[in-house]
């Protein structure tokens, strides 16, 4: 347990997403960035400064080497988390490790390894679990509000690419060469949300998945993945149980957002009643952000914080209380490792024009079950 009123964390990658992962620490009573580090020394040296840390590396060695560093926020590309997670470990730091945490289950093994090893904590930061409405959702799902839970419906329309952030290019170019990205930029790193909010709303098990991803080839090593159609069964029969995850581009749509060109949309059927989030990262429907049907009437609610920027605040504050209080995290290694053998399902589904149990895929990487917490932790 973290006893310091002034936990020191490390930003390790001080790209696009470090705007938003800043924003748990930023001003936050018990935590400050002590430390920066990129490959890229100039932005390293911006972030030091526009975050009044301390120091700015190039060379993750030196960041772990500074004895003010008691966390990392990982925030690099995908091929290089299980080694830097692993050496943070190795070196005595807390590791909040970004989605999707690595590209295999055989890498996810080896950080539980270290982990294992270390006594530190380890999180992964998936952050519509954070974001209010997915939270007020699943609460009321728990409580019954539609009965019985009988499916989940995710949608994720991107639109016209002019509008929102602007992404750089260097940020788009390792997601779409699937060795560094693990999968598709669309199915895999975008995915790994979505698949999540799968498993999100009650605690049942993903037993088998079908998907179709449209795979185009841009050059080489270099491919988009989408539109796509992802399928699949939770385990049991009584109820039978399915859910679906859709994903379209629609080039020439307007998606109001002030982050990613793209929003996300979920319903979750039940046995009484139907519940709608109506938005996520954008703003694409005017509508309120969480509809509850049941009896004939609905129920919006038009008073939670629906900035997707504040799903990013309050997991920071989450990992910064976990390691305060000396609770779990939101997302730990095993509840990680299930989203993960979900997302390579759809993937492996989707190459070989099949369904694929989740068990085949789990049992190709049989390292990690036997040490992992369960999904129970809903
Ligand atoms: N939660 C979300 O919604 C969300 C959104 C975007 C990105 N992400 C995740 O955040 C991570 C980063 O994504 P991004 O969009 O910010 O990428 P990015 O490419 O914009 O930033 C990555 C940064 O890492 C730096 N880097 C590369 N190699 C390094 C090394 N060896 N040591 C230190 N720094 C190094 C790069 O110079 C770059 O500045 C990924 O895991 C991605 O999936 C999550």
């Amino acid at each position: 347990m973290q006893t310091s009123r002034n936990l020191g964390i490390g930003i390790v990658g001080c790209g696009r997403i470090a705007d938003l992962q800043c924003l748990g620490y930023l001003d936050h009573p018990a935590a400050r960035i002590v430390a920066t580090c990129d490959l890229d020394g100039d932005l390293a040296a911006r972030r030091r400064d526009q975050w009044k840390a301390e120091r700015a590396y190039t060379r993750l060695d030196d960041l772990l080497a500074d004895a003010r560093v008691d966390a990392v926020e990982i925030l690099t590309p995908h091929d290089l988390h299980a080694d830097q997670a692993v050496i943070a470990l190795e070196a005595g730091k807390h590791v909040s490790l970004q989605k999707p945490p690595t590209r295999s289950l055989a890498e996810l093994d080896r950080i539980a390894e270290a982990a294992r090893a270390s006594d530190r904590v380890v999180r992964v930061f998936e952050n519509f679990a954070h974001y209010p409405p997915h939270r007020k959702a699943r609460q009321l799902v728990a409580e019954g509000a539609i009965g019985t839970p009988l499916s989940v419906r995710v949608k994720t329309a991107l639109g016209r690419p002019s509008d929102g952030w602007s992404v750089p290019m260097q940020s788009q170019a390792w997601r779409i060469d699937r060795g560094r990205c693990g999968g598709g930029a669309l199915t895999f790193d975008h995915g790994y949300h979505c698949f999540h909010m799968g498993q999100f709303f009650f605690p049942c098990e993903i037993e088998r998945v079908h998907a179709f991803i449209h795979w185009t080839q841009l050059g080489d090593g270099a491919w988009l993945d989408g539109p796509s159609l992802v399928s699949w069964k939770y385990a049991g029969d009584t109820p039978a149980r399915y859910g679906s995850w859709e994903t379209m581009t629609s080039v020439g749509m307007r998606v109001r957002s002030d982050y990613y060109v793209s929003d996300d949309r979920i319903e979750v059927h039940g046995s009484e009643g139907i519940l709608w989030v109506n938005r996520c990262t954008g703003r694409l429907l005017d509508e309120p952000a969480l509809v509850v049907y049941r009896d004939g009437e609905t129920r919006a609610f038009h008073d939670l914080e629906t900035d997707w920027a504040s799903s990013f605040r309050i997991g920071g504050e989450d990992f910064v209380a976990c390691l305060v209080e000396g609770r779990q995290p939101s997302q730990t290694l095993g509840e990680a490792r299930k989203t993960l053998a979900f997302a390579l399902a759809a993937g492996l589904s989707a190459d070989q024009s099949r369904e694929v149990a989740i068990a085949e895929i789990e049992n190709a990487a049989p390292g990690l079950s036997s040490t992992c917490e369960s999904a129970a932790g809903h």
